[in-house]
């Protein structure tokens, strides 16, 4: 035993004793499940244990030493052990997307560990624009992994995060999403990953400090691996007669190009993401998991280096539901050919076998499968031995619900929630004016309002037991039974409590029993009753009541946003452990709020739309309004990127160019090139294309410079967004773009800037119908508030 495992058991034993004290009336242990390695005594001197060599080779010898048998049995997220090797099973599923959570098996809070800090639901943490707290967060989560995996409650592999476009409000999983900007989203990606696998990180810490053997691909190592999910196109759960599982995803070349795949390019190229999860949708007839050019384009022209899984059973669907292959064989070996590695559940090792003896698959195809999967292994150092036992030793539970990350979940949720109404300055409230409280609702007292893929919460705290910290009377009445609020017998009740008290808080909106994996909804409205028994006890209220919204999809409140009975409204989304904290903050001005909504919110008549029609861009021809801020230019109950301050900014350009000069090429020859790709189309616009003069686009990269006064008496975080538009519009290119976002605080009557690097080529072009970029010779218009301010690019 070596020095570190002697203190690694030291520290390890202790822990179990402060457990069995503070477990002490339950009068049990929990039971420690040791974390079983690979290339341990006797099993140590194969040449896949020899960290001295590069992970490839380490990689093929061990792929060299299996049998057929072996291997297909690897090709499951419930990977079998290979005792003779001395290779125990391995579980690659476990989740993270906003905390450690029990959907994958291969996490557990039966242990030393039982229970992990909630953060708030993505589009939560989202909503706050800030990239620092989103790396924030996603360390934080990776540091709580570590500390359960050392545990062994805990995987390597997570999946996630889930960059899907939030491309329409019904659905289900829009929630867990940074919402319905590509770029947002992209950021967000980026941001989540490189702080999750830890590369943020010196290559040093990455792996542990006490790592003694340095080998040429160290800058390849890993802490976790996260997995840019569901690729592509996929945000159908279920409906009408469509089920994400059948659902054939049409597609154009160009709102790909533009939003379907950007946030997946993103999280390769800029995060480094190590794996990439196939959906179970079609896209243009081919199952995602089976679709060769899709998987392929990735790992050829993204430079995708990492391992690609099925969804769960979406291997199984290509034959089941796509019924896209006439055998369970031609199934997997579609899917295996087509790039994906391993799928998650048992598709792949049952029927492999088969088709391998049917000639459909050979053993290079598997190997090729296996390289990828180990090759990510290695990088995790799961094969270093003692090493890897010893790795997360410094990271015990005393890192999992620490007050540092309670700390960051409450600044998530507080810098995510978003003012959406504020009428008469009726918010912040002043405490001592408030004697009583009414708090209506069957969310009120809920501890649950984390949304889909949450773990066991370490101290969840209700909304009411949240505001009772401000007021010594607080009366609560649910209102409904749940949020279905299918009937009304408890409305009487919550109209009572509503004129005894000086306020009214009413928390409305959705749970998942209204949206979540599966379930998209029908209706944009409040559920059921909600909204009779909102202007119920609206009536009654002595002060304009206070609206506040859970639920990640945006909900049509046009009936709130003009009555005047409806005094202030807040979108809390679904904020997790630490939600009953930060609203009750922002209520009595302990926090002024920032958050934007990171998606548009629609009106009840865009429930006409099909779900399952993808365009993106609108189509006046056939009614169609086209799909988020970038397209869509009808009603709206509140549009992206809004939110509201308790105090006000005024925004001053201080620097961004007038004029820019994009130069040609010089020779002559190529000057003739120039005159071919600066074309004149039909509308007459003269435009280029970004891959012709790539090399020259350096030299139209400039700043925008924006400073902001607070014009208030209360500190506070101003989003500052910077949209940009061509002056002429190419026919289906967006109506505004965003090119930057940064989220700035400014004390009262203080001032602050922000400053956006602008590269013309990606952010002033837009894509064609074959998803080529183009960029137009002429105006663009950079906005920002009240700043307008044109750039003009001319060709010289
Ligand atoms: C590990 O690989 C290195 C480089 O090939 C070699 O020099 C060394 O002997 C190997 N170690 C063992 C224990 O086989
Ligand atoms: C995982 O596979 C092992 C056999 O390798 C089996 O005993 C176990 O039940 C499986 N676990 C799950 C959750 O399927
Ligand atoms: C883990 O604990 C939960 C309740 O805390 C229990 O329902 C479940 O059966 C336990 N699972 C295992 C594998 O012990
Ligand atoms: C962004 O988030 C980080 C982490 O919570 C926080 O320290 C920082 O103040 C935030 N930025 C602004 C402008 O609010
Ligand atoms: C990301 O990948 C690129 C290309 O493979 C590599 O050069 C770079 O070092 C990686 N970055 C990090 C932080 O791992
Ligand atoms: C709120 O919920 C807690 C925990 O379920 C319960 O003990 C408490 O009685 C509830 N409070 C009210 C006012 O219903």
């Amino acid at each position: 035993m070596s020095i570190q495992s002697t203190h690694f058991f030291f520290i390890f034993f202790i822990l179990q004793f402060l457990q069995l004290i503070t477990t002490f009336c339950h009068c049990y242990t929990p039971i420690q499940k040791p974390v079983e390695y690979p290339c341990l005594p006797p099993h140590n001197s194969y040449p896949f244990c020899n960290t001295s060599l590069p992970f490839k080779t380490r990689a093929q010898s061990l792929i060299s030493l299996l049998h057929l048998d072996e291997k297909i049995q690897q090709l499951s997220n419930n990977a079998s052990a290979v005792p003779r090797l001395g290779i125990p099973p391995y579980e690659w599923w476990s989740e993270s997307l906003h905390g450690i959570s029990y959907n994958g098996p291969g996490v557990s809070f039966n242990g030393t560990i039982e229970s992990a800090t909630g953060f708030p639901q993505v589009i939560v943490t989202a909503a706050a624009f800030n990239r620092s707290l989103w790396s924030a967060v996603a360390a934080a989560v990776a540091v709580e992994a570590v500390a359960m995996r050392g545990a062994g409650q805990a995987g390597l592999t997570y999946w996630a995060p889930n960059i899907n476009i939030f491309r329409d409000p019904r659905w289900g999983r829009g929630q867990e999403t940074p919402g319905e900007d590509p770029m947002v989203t992209s950021d967000y990606s980026v941001a989540y990953v490189r702080a999750f696998q830890g590369q943020n990180r010196p290559v040093e810490d990455t792996y542990g400090r006490r790592r003694r053997v340095l080998s040429d691909d160290d800058g390849d190592r890993l802490m976790l691996s996260a997995c840019c999910k569901h690729f592509t196109a996929y945000d159908l759960e279920k409906w009408g007669q469509f089920t994400r599982y059948n659902f054939n995803a049409i597609v154009t070349d160009r709102d790909m190009a533009d939003t379907y795949q950007v946030p997946f390019k993103s999280c390769i190229q800029q995060g480094n993401a190590s794996c990439l999860m196939c959906s179970y949708n079609a896209v243009n007839g081919i199952p995602a998991c089976a679709n060769h050019d899709l998987l392929q384009k990735a790992r050829n022209e993204w430079n995708f280096k990492g391992y690609i899984t099925s969804d769960c059973d979406a291997v199984a669907t290509i034959y089941e539901d796509q019924k896209y292959t006439k055998t369970p064989e031609d199934a997997v070996a579609a899917a295996l050919k087509a790039g994906t590695d391993i799928t998650c559940g048992t598709y792949m090792s049952l029927h492999m076998m088969s088709a391998f003896k049917q000639d459909k698959v050979s053993e290079e195809d598997i190997d090729r499968a296996l390289l990828n999967l180990f090759t990510v292994q290695l990088r995790l150092g799961l094969f270093d031995g003692e090493l890897a036992r010893n790795r997360f030793a410094e990271t015990g539970p005393q890192d999992v619900c620490n007050s540092e990350h309670r700390k960051l979940a409450l600044e998530a949720v507080q810098q995510g929630i978003v003012l959406l109404k504020n009428e008469k300055k009726l918010l912040p409230l002043d405490k001592h004016l408030v004697s009583s409280l009414a708090v209506i609702g069957p969310m009120a007292n809920s501890t649950n309002l984390g949304g889909t893929y949450v773990g066991v919460p370490c101290n969840p705290i209700s909304i009411l037991e949240g505001l009772k910290e401000y007021v010594n009377t607080v009366y609560h009445a649910v209102g409904c039974q749940d949020v279905s609020c299918n009937w009304k017998a408890d409305f009487a009740e919550a109209v009572s409590v509503a004129e005894k008290a000086d306020y009214v808080i009413f928390v409305a909106g959705l749970d998942l029993s209204q949206e979540t994996e599966d379930l998209d909804r029908n209706t944009l409205l409040l559920p059921g009753y909600q909204m009779e028994l909102v202007l119920s006890v609206a009536a009654v209220c002595k002060k304009p009541l206070i609206l506040v919204l859970t639920g990640g999809g945006p909900v049509d409140v046009s009936f709130a946003v003009g009555d005047p009975r409806v005094g202030g409204v807040i979108w809390i989304g679904y904020p997790g452990e630490t939600g009953g904290t930060a609203l009750s903050e922002i209520i009595f001005g302990q926090y002024n709020p920032g958050g934007r909504l990171p998606v548009t919110w629609y009106p009840e008549s865009f429930t006409s739309v099909p779900m399952t029609d993808m365009n993106m861009r609108a189509d006046p021809s056939r009614n169609y309004p086209g799909r988020t801020y970038r397209f869509y230019t009808g009603d709206q109950i509140y549009r992206f990127g809004y939110g509201l301050s308790y105090t006000s900014f005024t925004y001053k350009l201080l620097s961004a160019p007038r004029r820019l000069s994009l130069r040609g090429p010089t020779s002559k020859a190529a000057r003739q090139r120039k005159h071919m790709l600066y074309q004149t189309g039909k509308d007459n616009l003269d435009y280029v294309y970004v891959d012709e003069v790539a090399r020259y686009c350096g030299s139209l990269r400039f700043e925008v410079e924006i400073s902001l006064t607070n014009n208030g008496d209360m500190g506070g975080d101003e989003v500052v967004l910077l949209f940009a538009k061509a002056s002429k519009r190419i026919e289906g290119s967006p109506e505004r773009e965003l090119i930057g976002f940064e989220r700035v605080h400014v004390k009262s009557g203080g001032s602050g800037q922000t400053r956006f690097k602008v590269d013309p080529c990606e952010q002033f072009s837009t894509v064609d119908v074959s998803g080529e970029r183009i960029l137009l010779i002429g105006d663009h218009i950079l906005k920002s508030e009240n700043i307008e301010h044109v750039v003009s690019i001319e060709m010289i």
